[in-house]
């Protein structure tokens, strides 16, 4: 069955006045004419759909703090189609039982296209989209041996800080400065060194920090991607544990120096590492888990950073959306025939202030509060309307995505 929206669609870079014909959830045809059948009329920005490709819905194992439907709803309400989820679950996930016992709890709650990553262990699963590595230890305490990682091709996408230098800076944390202190810049670019010569191919640099670290993974061959909280915050935020996360927040300089040089910086991808602790597991420094939420204000933070000419649209559009995509090798990221019919639209002149009252992540606390946001009025999934004006789609239309397309690099 087939369908035609007419509206203002970001294609290659510019909006243009077009009919988009959506066949099976796939856009069969794109024209300036309107076509012979029925039109629906979308007002609005519609960009195409965000792809996340890294966040914990922490299904199963603590869904107390999320689970894969609060986690991918919040996903919907900030204009993000399509997510990627980490292995460190309270059981991480490292070999077939463990995958498809996750793959069975999340079941058909997703309201977004997702894959799972699984943590390497020496076992590779088949259907997992990748691996993940640690270096150092963060949030669930897996630390990977560099041997174990595979060659079979598949994205390996490392937390790069590195264990030894950890060690090394290990010091007491009370507040967001010691913290920042305790796990420097230094350790990063050691972790980098040390991913570069152990041979691992086609790998991803999750989360990194600064200038010096976006270079030197660029200079490396590596795909680099960025977070919208090292982007905008600091040692200086007023958050306490709610700003502990790793690796951490970064002080001033080096966190104002990232923002204003992004679009030239051009780091790949923009992901939110969306890492949910519940308000109690924030208390107290010391004892706090890492972590921030993010995966609703990622696409709204960075639309307002186009508002503020820090980067341009189309920038913007390839950091949340196009590059990720062609990173995991999924044809989604493109308003373009064959891909698939994912789009947020947006009226990109009204920013709304975030509050974690209107957001939608179980954890109930956002970093971002205070921050201005474009959010989307609606969302498409595949060609279905997932989320109008702040309905939801009672039922979950979100697809599992394999690991088949192992093997795929271009980015
Ligand atoms: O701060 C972090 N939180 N860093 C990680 O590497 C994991 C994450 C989590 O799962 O909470
Ligand atoms: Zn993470």
């Amino acid at each position: 069955m087939s369908q035609t929206f007419h509206g203002n669609f970001f294609i290659e870079g510019e909006f243009r006045e077009r009919y988009v014909t959506i066949e099976n959830g796939r856009i069969s045809g794109i024209s300036v004419e309107p076509p012979q059948q029925d039109i629906r009329r979308v007002e609005g920005h519609i960009l195409p759909g965000g792809v996340d490709i890294h966040v914990h819905f922490r299904d199963p194992g603590e869904i107390h703090k999320e689970d894969f439907s609060s986690g991918s709803t919040s996903a919907i309400f900030g204009g993000t189609t399509t997510v990627f989820d980490m292995p460190n679950n309270t059981a991480p996930i490292i070999d077939k039982i463990s995958f498809d016992n996750k793959l069975q709890s999340i079941g058909g709650k997703s309201f977004v296209d997702f894959g799972l990553y699984q943590a390497a262990s020496g076992e590779i699963v088949e259907e997992a989209i990748g691996e993940k590595v640690f270096l150092g230890k963060s949030t669930g305490g897996l630390l990977t041996d560099i041997e174990k990682a595979s060659f079979s091709g598949k994205i390996v996408v490392a937390h790069a800080e590195s264990q030894e230098c950890l060690e090394s800076y290990s010091r007491k944390e009370r507040n967001l400065q010691e913290h920042d202190l305790a796990r420097p810049v230094e350790c990063e670019l050691r972790a980098i060194e040390m991913l570069f010569n152990s041979g691992i191919g086609n790998l991803h640099l999750a989360h990194l920090t600064s200038i010096q670290t976006v270079e030197l993974g660029k200079k490396l061959g590596f795909s680099t991607e960025v977070t919208p909280h090292h982007i905008l915050l600091n040692t200086e935020s007023k958050l306490g544990a709610f700003g502990k996360t790793n690796p951490p927040l970064r002080k001033k300089s080096i966190q104002e120096e990232l923002l204003n040089n992004l679009g030239n910086l051009n780091p790949d991808i923009v992901a939110s590492d969306h890492a949910p602790h519940s308000v109690k597991e924030k208390e107290d420094f010391e004892s706090a888990s890492s972590g921030v939420p993010g995966v609703e204000t990622r696409i709204p933070l960075l639309l307002m950073l186009v508002n503020r000419n820090v980067l341009s649209l189309a920038k913007a559009v390839s950091m949340f959306s196009t590059r990720p995509a062609n990173r995991m090798g999924i044809a989604k990221g493109y308003i373009a025939k064959g891909f698939d019919a994912d789009f947020s639209v947006f009226n990109l002149k009204e920013e709304s202030m975030i509050s974690a009252d209107d957001l939608h992540s179980k954890c109930g606390w956002s970093p971002f509060e205070g921050f201005t946001g474009i959010f989307p009025k609606e969302v498409y999934l595949r060609g279905v309307l997932t989320m109008s004006e702040g309905e939801m789609d009672s039922q979950p239309k979100g697809v599992f995505i394999g690991g088949e397309r192992k093997g795929k690099t271009s980015h």
